[in-house]
C-alpha cells in the first residue's frame, strides 16, 4: 500500500501536533507531505527537521526572516497562495485543516475543488462558508470527514445507516469550567479559569468559547452543514464527563452514542483512516471506574451564546460569520485582559442585533466582507468599554 500524504494546515497547533503523533506512529502509512503555520517559524523548523516535509509553508512570513534550520530540499511558501500550494499539491492526499481562523478559507475550498479529502477541525470553516466548502467538495467528488470529536461521533454512528432515518443529532458538552457558576461569578473569570478546560487540553481560543459554550454553538452550525439537518433537529445536552462525544437517535426510537477517553487522537485518526480504524494503542475506557455518567440540560440565560448561535444559523446566509467574526476578535480581547469574560458574548449579541446590513450570502466574497464589518464592530465596541481590570 502506498503511503497517503498529509498537509497538515495548523501544524504547530494543538489539532497538528496531535495529528503529527498519530502520523509518525503509523509511517508505513502516513507521511507528513506539507506542513504550514501561521507565524511560529521555529515551532515549524522543528517540525520540519522531524517530519522531512516536501514543502512547509508559513502564513504570516517572509523568504528574509526564515532561520536556517529548515532541513534542505524543503520548498518554504509564504501567504495564502503558498497555503494553497501545499494543500494542492499531487502528492497530497488527505488535508488536515486545523488552522486556528478562516485563513485557510480558499486553500481548502481549492484542495476540495481537486477531489482532496478534507479532515476538517477548523469548524469556523463550516461556519462561515459551509455553502461553498460542501459545494467544492461535491464538485471535486471528495469528502469531508468530521475531526471535531463530536462531529467524529455522530459521523461513526450514522455510518451504515440512512441519512433519512436520523431524527435528530444530541450534541454533548462538558459545559466548561463555569458550568455551575453565576452570571455574576463568570464576570470576575481571570484567563487561567477561563483556559482551564476541565476534560480537553486545546489552543487557547477553543479553550474560552467551551467555556462561553460558543464553542458549542458553532458546533451546532458545523453540524447542520456536516449532516444536513436544521438547527431545530440539533440539540445540545452538557455531559462533564465527556466520555460520550455525541449521540444520534433514529426514527425507531433508538439511539447511538459513540464513547471513548477525550483524546483528539482518536477522532484525527479515524478521519485520516476511514473507513479503516488505526490501532492507537491509548489508554482504554475502563466503564467500571466511572460513577455515573450525567447529562443536563443547558442553561441559555447563563450561556447565552447557544441562543445566539442558533439564531444565527436560522437566519444563515452571512449571519453565522457575523456571529464567528464578532466573537473572535471579542475572545481575543478578553485574553489580553481588556475585557471581562462576559463581555465576550455581550459584545457579539450587540454585533448581531445592530446589525445593519442584509444577511445575504451570494458569494464567498459576501462572506469575508461580512466577517470583516464584524470584526471591525466588535473593535468599536471593545475600544469603547472601559478597560476591564481582572480581579
Ligand atoms: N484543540 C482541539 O482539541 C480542537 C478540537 C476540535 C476542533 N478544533 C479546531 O481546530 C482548529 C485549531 O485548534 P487548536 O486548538 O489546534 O488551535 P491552536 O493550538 O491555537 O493552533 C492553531 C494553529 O493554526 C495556525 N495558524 C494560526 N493562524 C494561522 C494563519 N493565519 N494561517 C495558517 N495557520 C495559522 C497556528 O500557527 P502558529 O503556531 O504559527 O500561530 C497553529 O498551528 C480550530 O479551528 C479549533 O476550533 C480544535
Amino acid at each position: 500500500m502506498s503511503r497517503l500524504g498529509i498537509a497538515v494546515l495548523g501544524a504547530t497547533g494543538s489539532v497538528g501536533r496531535n495529528a503529527l503523533d498519530v502520523i509518525s506512529r503509523f509511517p508505513r502509512r502516513f507521511r507528513a507531505a506539507a506542513l504550514c503555520a501561521g507565524s511560529d517559524i521555529r515551532g515549524l523548523a522543528a517540525l520540519a527537521r522531524v517530519f522531512r516535509p516536501d514543502v512547509v509553508c508559513l502564513y504570516d512570513g517572509n523568504r528574509g526572516r526564515l532561520p536556517r534550520e529548515f532541513p534542505r530540499g524543503t520548498r518554504l511558501l509564504f501567504g495564502e497562495e503558498g497555503m494553497r500550494e501545499a494543500a494542492c499539491a499531487g502528492n497530497v492526499d488527505i488535508v488536515l485543516a486545523a488552522a486556528s481562523g478562516v485563513s485557510s478559507i480558499r486553500p481548502v475550498l481549492s484542495a476540495a475543488r481537486e477531489g482532496k479529502r478534507i479532515a476538517l477541525a477548523n469548524k469556523e470553516l463550516l461556519v462561515m462558508a459551509g455553502k461553498f466548502v460542501t459545494a467544492a467538495a461535491r464538485r471535486g467528488k471528495g469528502e469531508i470527514l468530521p475531526v471535531d470529536s463530536e462531529h467524529s461521533a455522530v459521523f461513526q454512528a450514522i455510518v451504515g445507516h440512512r441519512r433519512e432515518d436520523v431524527r435528530r443529532i444530541l450534541l454533548t458538552a462538558s459545559g466548561g469550567p463555569f458550568r455551575t457558576h453565576t452570571t455574576a461569578r463568570m464576570r470576575s473569570a481571570t484567563v487561567a479559569q477561563a483556559l482551564g478546560h476541565p476534560t480537553w487540553r486545546m489552543g487557547a481560543k477553543i479553550s474560552v468559547d467551551s467555556a462561553t459554550l460558543m464553542n458549542k454553538g458553532l458546533e451546532v452550525i458545523e453540524a447542520t452543514w456536516l449532516f444536513g439537518l436544521p438547527p431545530a433537529r440539533i440539540e445540545v445536552v452538557i455531559h462533564p464527563q465527556s466520555v460520550v462525544h455525541s449521540m444520534v437517535e433514529f426514527s425507531d426510537g433508538s439511539v447511538m452514542a459513540q464513547m471513548g477517553i477525550p483524546d483528539m487522537r482518536i477522532p484525527i485518526g479515524y478521519a485520516l483512516s476511514y473507513p479503516e480504524r488505526l490501532p492507537l494503542e491509548l489508554p482504554r475506557l475502563r466503564p467500571h471506574r466511572m460513577q455515573g455518567l450525567v447529562f443536563e440540560r443547558p442553561d441559555r440565560k447563563r450561556f447565552p451564546a447557544l441562543r445566539l448561535a442558533y439564531a444565527a444559523a436560522r437566519t444563515g446566509g452571512s449571519a453565522p460569520a457575523v456571529l464567528n467574526g464578532a466573537n473572535e476578535e471579542a475572545v481575543r480581547a478578553f485574553l489580553a485582559g481588556r475585557i471581562a469574560f462576559t463581555d465576550i458574548v455581550r459584545i457579539v449579541d450587540r454585533v448581531l442585533s445592530g446589525w445593519s446590513e442584509t444577511f445575504a450570502a451570494r458569494s464567498l466574497q459576501d462572506v469575508l466582507a461580512a466577517d470583516a464589518q464584524a470584526r471591525r464592530e466588535a473593535l468599536d465596541r471593545i475600544s469603547r468599554q472601559r478597560r476591564h481590570r481582572p480581579s
